[in-house]
């Protein structure tokens, strides 16, 4: 049988992971909004029109960081529509995803939501038709105190206290050819750093996004980040990346593979950065936000994105199965290896639109890939360790050679978690962790999500076709824990630890 032994050491720390590495993005897309957090018609609604039945699924993801209200969504959007009283709203017709937006939920809306949900609020503002002093306002209608015009209509609003808001992003996707207001680099670099000085200069407390390149495939790829950056590195705290991946070819063991080109997608960014940095002589680190990240290939054909004028059209509604599952963990056990300067990821997106809940009617159902989200969620907090793979590699034609077993440590004072992915579809492995100069005492709790068939999905007829299970094939012997991890599976584990 294969084998595989991940080795740990307590000294060779990687950076503390930051939950915001945990984050959601929520758009005015579909049925995202509109029939997904809000539906005042549904007989789950709370006071406010949000579903409490959508709230209580999402609560077990513990999203931290949320993105809104877009995407592309926001190249287009005056926030000024989502704001005051809900009858004088207007209906716009937002032309990014050609559908009719009524602006019932907005600015307010969201943030009484994100403080249900303890979310913390990371808001776009709009680059693409949008300008510096539209965004500043923004800020101000959010984050200044009353005294002043738009802090003031705010208070007029219902809520007197500022919200308070820390995280913007300059733009979406803006060296996107599909982006609304789309420029070249240094058109861009110019417009988000106006922007970016009047939001600082209003509020220095902000930290400020901007847009790197959202796709490997495109043309600028690199260039753009590194021309942005060129402009403006001092005025932003975080460069933004995006990656959509999928199964197109239908050949799983390459797909399984694809984790090795999200790392590499990860380094080519901090490599542009460091460069950025040392041309410059900068001693300030711009770290990275990979804001928006998933498993997209199915609902993409040529009318994804044509809304055809409707309200809250179903559109990018992803059906998950068992091998986006094993994806899904490989994005995060990424972020968390590359802890020292991933600091921000969020899921694209949280429900109905490429989402790990779907509703229909008042029902909700659980997508495979929402397993692997909860499982990492509740293993979160501590310290990210470099591990160290001896064992067989799997060599794939589109992403090179990779370990068989994709993985990550988390430790966080006597307690050790560590994360595992066999990406061979039909092998398994055997498993040996051994943590350097401590010791695994015991197992305290581990998940697995696993099956025979990579295309299994839930659906509302059969909703637990994919599911987490409570694993106990552990064995701890002289502070080394070993196991055999089936084919096509994702394990989670935390140990009791002695350093
Ligand atoms: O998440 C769906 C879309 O994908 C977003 O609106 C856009 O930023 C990206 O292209």
């Amino acid at each position: 049988m294969n084998k595989t032994t991940l080795h740990l050491h307590p000294a060779f720390t990687i950076d503390e992971v930051d939950p915001r590495i945990f984050g959601g993005f929520l758009e005015h897309l579909g049925r995202a909004v509109y029939e997904g957090v809000y539906q005042p018609g549904s007989a789950h609604a709370d006071e406010s029109g949000c579903r409490t039945d959508v709230m209580d699924a999402l609560r077990q993801l513990k999203f931290t960081a949320m993105r809104y209200p877009g995407g592309n969504f926001v190249s287009g959007y005056d926030w000024m529509d989502g704001v005051g009283p809900k009858e004088n709203r207007p209906r716009k017709v937002d032309l990014a995803w050609q559908s009719l937006e009524t602006n019932e939920f907005g600015t307010n809306e969201f943030m009484d939501l994100s403080r249900k949900m303890g979310w913390t609020p990371m808001m776009a503002v709009n680059l693409g038709t949008g300008t510096p002093a539209e965004a500043r306002n923004w800020l101000e209608y959010c984050n200044g105190n009353a005294g002043s015009y738009y802090a003031d209509l705010r208070v007029s609003h219902g809520y007197a206290a500022p919200h308070d808001i820390k995280l913007w992003c300059l733009g979406n996707e803006m060296d996107g050819p599909w982006q609304i207001g789309h420029v070249p680099a240094q058109d861009y670099a110019i417009r988000a750093q106006q922007t970016a000085r009047l939001m600082k200069m209003f509020d220095p407390s902000v930290e400020l996004v901007v847009c790197g390149s959202c796709a490997p495939e495109l043309g600028t790829y690199m260039q753009w980040d590194r021309q942005v950056l060129e402009y403006l590195y001092n005025d932003v705290d975080y460069i933004s990346l995006h990656r959509y991946v999928g199964n197109s070819a239908q050949d799983t063991e390459d797909y399984l593979a694809v984790g090795a080109s999200i790392d590499k997608q990860i380094q080519e960014q901090v490599n542009v950065c460091r460069y950025v940095a040392s041309v410059k002589r900068s001693k300030k680190k711009v770290n990275l936000s990979f804001d928006e990240w998933n498993v997209w290939y199915r609902a993409r054909d040529g009318e994804f994105a044509d809304g055809k004028g409707k309200i809250a059209p179903p559109l990018l509604e992803e059906v998950y199965n068992l091998e986006d599952v094993l994806v899904v963990a490989q994005f995060l056990n990424s972020f968390i290896r590359h802890a020292d300067t991933v600091k921000i990821a969020n899921i694209a997106q949280i429900v109905n639109v490429i989402a790990p809940i779907l509703t229909r009617g008042d029902e909700v159902l659980i997508q495979s890939i929402f397993y692997p989200i909860a499982m990492f969620a509740e293993r979160r907090d501590g310290t990210s360790l470099r591990v160290a793979t001896e064992g067989p590699v799997v060599n794939s034609k589109s992403y090179g050679t990779t370990a068989m077993v994709d993985s990550s440590a988390i430790l966080n004072g006597n307690s050790l978690s560590v994360f595992a992915v066999n990406r061979n579809p039909n092998e398994s492995v055997e498993l040996a962790i051994r943590p350097g100069s401590g010791q695994i005492l015991s197992v305290r709790n581990a998940d697995i999500v696993t099956g025979t068939d990579p295309n299994a999905a839930n659906s509302y007829e059969n909703p637990n076709v994919v599911t987490r299970q409570p694993f106990d094939q552990f064995t701890v012997t002289n502070g080394i824990a070993t196991t055999v991890l089936p084919p096509l599976s994702v394990v989670a584990v935390t140990f009791d630890y002695a350093a």
